[in-house]
């Protein structure tokens, strides 16, 4: 199965003023329904290609397409991407302006010019989707990072993108607020919204994309997740670990538990619920 390509750069080289080349020649693509995760060290220029997937940097060289057309840098073009194009910003601070919750997040649908109606339903609709409707009239400056990550999201999913673009989204939250944050990714997917998540956390990686892409000094390597997380060479390029679900996986099938082909646990709940299955219980590696 082929998903269609909804945002692609091409040849796309790219650095900041004086700076040394970020991308040269860069190739990318962002699949419709495919959940893609973007992992590199620090200066490895995930958000630098957040940037420029969501219009805010403008290629040296290269081009930057929706859905096979090619966006122009200008007022008309950049308005048009950002009702498909979303990117949240990693400090929450960064991004929230506004005295209010609710009107932080209505801003971008009302400078689409919606009617008031529209703008109200779309609020309603985001503040709901990331479980803060009852922060709607509370000053943005009084909330917990966690809140404001959440206000910062929920005024990207109000424009109704068809991607969205998250810069360390779990960053700072404690282990249920990225539990939660997690499972209202995956009800905005569900809806048909395909998500990019930049992370430092092979484990999250793994259980939550279908696709990583990998910055590395020799480029972007992208492929399915557990394939492209099990490769050592890419990951010691990334500087990152090999993921546990990973590691159990090969641990797993070295004692004969699995097929050769499977991906392995993405989840430690998935690897105990492998331990109390019938076919495993009673064995003991020998
Ligand atoms: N505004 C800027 N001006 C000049 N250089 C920049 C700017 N922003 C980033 N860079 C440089 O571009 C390169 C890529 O940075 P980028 O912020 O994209 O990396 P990153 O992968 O997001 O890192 P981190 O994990 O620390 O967030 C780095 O060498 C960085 O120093
Ligand atoms: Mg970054």
């Amino acid at each position: 199965m082929s998903e269609s390509v909804l945002v692609a750069l091409r040849g796309v080289s790219f650095a900041y003023d004086e700076g040394p080349p970020v991308f040269t020649g860069l190739d990318f693509e962002v699949r419709e329904g495919r959940a893609l995760a973007l992992l590199g060290r620090n200066g490895s220029g995930k958000t630098t290609l957040m940037r420029l997937l969501s219009g805010g940097l403008r290629p040296g060289s290269g081009e930057l397409s929706v859905s096979g057309r090619v966006v122009r840098h200008d007022r008309k073009g950049l308005t048009a991407l950002r009702t498909t194009v979303q990117l949240v910003v990693q400090d929450p601070d960064d991004q929230l302006f506004a005295a209010s919750v609710g009107q932080d997040v209505s801003f971008g649908p009302l400078n689409l010019g919606l009617s008031d109606t529209e703008v109200r339903a779309r609020v309603a609709e985001a503040l709901a989707a990331l479980d803060i409707t009852a922060l709607a009239d509370r000053p943005t400056h009084l909330l917990s990072y966690g809140q404001r990550k959440r206000t910062a999201i929920a005024g990207a999913v109000a424009m109704r993108p068809r991607v969205l673009i998250l810069d360390e989204p779990t960053a700072g939250l404690d282990p249920d607020g990225q539990e939660r944050l997690l499972a209202t990714l995956d009800g905005l997917r569900a809806n048909g919204t395909t998500v990019v998540m930049a992370t430092h956390d092979v484990d999250l990686a793994l259980r939550w994309a279908d696709d990583a892409a990998l910055l590395t000094p020799s480029g972007v390597h992208t492929g399915p997740v557990a394939g492209t997380l099990s490769r050592r060479d890419l990951l010691t390029a990334a500087g990152l670990r090999l993921p546990w679900g990973v590691a159990a996986g090969l641990f797993l099938r070295a004692h004969g538990v699995g097929a050769d082909t499977d991906v392995g646990p993405r989840t430690p709940e998935e690897l105990a619920a492998l331990a109390a299955a019938p076919e495993y219980r009673d064995r003991r590696p020998g």
